[in-house]
């Protein structure tokens, strides 16, 4: 996610945004002058002038492609490739359509209300598509590519841009270049509207003549919110740390917060990550409270939102426990929508970001975890038991019971996955660890005394079970002195992928070997020290890599948080990533998204022939374009964006992708 500062305040300057909350001040260096001197204003201005002079966009007339390049020896793509710069419209490869399937407020059930900004509530929200979405899965019914469930992560919200009439810093101070919006303070009304907006969405898609449709009579049809009833599960369910004054048991919380990637089970269960749970609570921790060590390591009390003031849960003076019920996966059942999600406290709890997840050979399910913060760490869960291909039931509780490991990495290109497990190595009481429940309620701290690699942001994680490797997204991290051999640039503005083979193929092994496949940022940038193939053109290259996804054909597909005009000269977007052959380390870009949104999914059907992806805070952010700075989008619209058309993924959107006369997409 962009960075939320402490509420009444947006900053919006998106290279600083982009790079996510640290805790190291640091400030960078000479990196930011680097990059400014490449895409200043001016410079940006006249690119993207040329860029316009020969994009047709989405919306209007045909696709935005370059103009035909040549294919790539041995590439696993052949799509024209879309040209990189930054407009109001999204773009997709030619012979492509990009539709529009679900944006924030549209109605997920036959009485839902029409989504009307300016009569928003928290019975009409829960009621409706939720805002940001992130991760995007699709569960097929009956095996279908046609005919499926869409689970959508609702990460966070933005008050200037959902609220009319929330921005009370004048318009004309953010044209003079003072980027810090100033909002108004939250009210029970809205805090409601903000809570139902996040969470995820639960919803049956149909593609009907090659086009999907929602079905809003779905019977699992469901939305979850952040106060969703849910039960805690595995090893610390019930600790007395996950004790409160609304739940003396330990067992039972409400909702679920920035959900950011995700997964999908083989039994067909829907996974949320709960990334950035410190910035829901404000307040003082009580003297002496014995937390304060752990809620450090954490960012608690983060303050990016209001709502302690109007539920005493987030307010750490009045409920100082309530923070350990969060930063943990979330399983649901989307079989039932009366069922109760389920927070797996045995898969760790810190900054999650994704849950990407494969059987290994021997049966195990193995889900790779991030820690989406400067310097914290790359995760895998292991269970206990098998996966029951024939048996639904008996895998629903598999991921209460396993081993959770943080990687390794050492120069001689190994990677080792070290067990956080009570009782072995320092994980004792000597250093205040009474259980297993202890090791996973602060699971960062056991990581920091195993010695784990500190990473620049580990993002979405995806194993490929046609290679037996695993790709880690890297996103940035600026505030990075000093390399080692597995983040080796210093000041890192845009981050890097590394690819883990894994020993013997097995997926639950705990070494391997590991190699990055690309370090990202402009190849004409000598300073940037970018490692794209020879082959990838300039439209190409991109920076900070986020969410990603393999493909049934195991192609690597990658999705960005942090491109900019200012910051890369071009918007965020999807971008293929040949991984094998002469072709590895190539890159093409197939999709990119509207001004100021950063790009999230993406999700392929079975079949291929479906991509969906993820428009999230679309019109952000970005004093470094024209038209920027709006407060909502529903103030102004004529004079802060021209071109705003509700037919685009103007607001929040989940958009589908298919070929034009249908087959495989790439
Ligand atoms: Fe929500 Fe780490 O991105
Ligand atoms: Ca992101
Ligand atoms: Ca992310």
């Amino acid at each position: 996610m962009m960075t939320r500062k402490p509420s009444q305040t947006f900053r919006t300057s998106q290279l600083e945004a982009a790079d996510g909350p640290g805790r190291n001040p640091t400030d960078s260096r000479t990196m930011g002058e680097i990059i400014a001197a490449r895409f200043s204003r001016r410079g940006f201005l006249q690119g993207s002038l040329a860029t316009t002079a020969i994009a047709a966009t989405v919306g209007r007339t045909a696709f935005d492609a370059a103009p035909a390049a040549a294919q790539t020896s041995g590439s696993a793509f052949s799509f024209p490739e879309v040209t990189a710069g930054v407009d109001a419209d999204h773009h997709v490869a030619e012979g492509y359509d990009a539709d529009v399937l679900l944006r924030w407020g549209d109605p997920l059930f036959p009485d839902a209300p029409a989504f009307d900004p300016d009569n928003q509530s928290e019975q009409s929200q829960e009621r409706q598509f939720g805002y940001n979405n992130d991760f995007v899965g699709y569960i097929p019914i009956d095996g279908s590519s046609e005919h499926g469930i869409l689970v959508v992560n609702h990460e966070y919200t933005n008050e200037h841009l959902m609220f009319p009439g929330v921005v009370t810093k004048a318009d004309q101070e953010l044209a003079e270049g003072d980027a810090e919006l100033s909002i108004a303070p939250a009210d029970a009304w809205r805090v409601g509207v903000e809570m139902a907006a996040h969470g995820g969405t639960v919803v049956e898609i149909r593609k009907d003549s090659g086009k999907w449709q929602v079905v809003l009579d779905g019977a699992r049809n469901r939305r979850i919110t952040a106060r969703t009833p849910m039960e805690i599960t595995g090893p610390a369910a019930g600790h007395a740390r996950l004790q409160t004054a609304a739940d003396p048991a330990g067992t039972r919380v409400l909702g679920t917060v920035n959900n950011c990637a995700g997964g999908v089970t083989p039994w067909g269960t829907y996974i949320m990550a709960e990334e950035n749970f410190h910035g829901y609570f404000l307040g003082v921790l009580p003297e002496g409270q014995a937390e304060a060590g752990n809620y450090d390591r954490y960012g608690v009390p983060g303050g990016s939102y209001e709502w302690g003031n109007f539920e005493t849960r987030f307010d750490l003076a009045q409920e100082p426990n309530e923070p350990n019920r969060f930063g943990w996966i979330v399983e649901v059942d989307v079989e039932d929508p009366t069922s109760t999600p389920k927070k797996r406290t045995a898969l760790g709890r810190f900054k999650h970001e994704g849950a990407q997840n494969i059987v290994a050979p021997g049966g195990q399910v193995v889900m790779y975890l991030g820690d989406d913060e400067r310097f914290d760490y790359v995760y895998k869960f292991v269970t206990a038991g098998t996966y029951d291909e024939a048996d639904r039931a008996a895998n629903m509780d598999l991921l209460d019971d396993g081993t959770l490991y943080v990687a390794r990495f050492d120069e001689d290109g190994s990677v080792t996955w070290m067990p956080l497990t009570f009782g072995e190595g320092p994980l004792t009481a000597e250093n205040g660890f009474e259980s297993q429940a202890d090791v996973l309620i602060e699971t960062r701290r056991a990581a920091d005394l195993l010695g784990a690699t500190p990473m620049d942001r580990p993002e979405d994680i995806e194993p490929n079970g046609t290679n037996g490797r695993v790709y880690v997204m890297l996103t940035n991290n600026t505030k990075r002195d000093e390399a080692n051999a597995a983040n080796p640039r210093p000041e890192n503005a845009f981050g890097h992928i590394i690819e883990i083979a894994e020993e013997g193929g097995d997926f639950a092994a705990t070494t391997g070997t590991w190699e990055i496949l690309v370090q990202c940022g402009d190849p004409s940038i000598a300073e940037v020290g970018a490692t794209f193939s020879t082959e990838t053109t300039e439209n190409g290259w991109f920076g900070m890599p986020d969410n990603c996804a393999v493909d049934a054909d195991g192609r690597l597909w990658v999705t960005t948080d942090g491109n900019s005009a200012s910051a890369t000269g071009r918007t965020d977007g999807v971008w293929a990533v040949d991984t094998e052959g002469e072709a590895r380390g190539t890159s093409r870009l197939f999709y990119r998204v509207p001004v100021g949104a950063e790009m999230c999914g993406p999700q392929p059907t079975p079949d291929m022939a479906t991509f969906f992806v993820a428009v999230q805070h679309p019109g952000d952010g970005g004093d470094d374009w024209e038209g920027f700075g709006r407060p909502s989008y529903y103030e102004d619209l004529s004079t802060r964006w021209p071109d705003f058309d509700e037919a685009l993924p103007v607001r929040p959107s989940v958009v589908a992708i298919t070929k034009q006369g249908g087959g495989r997409i790439g």
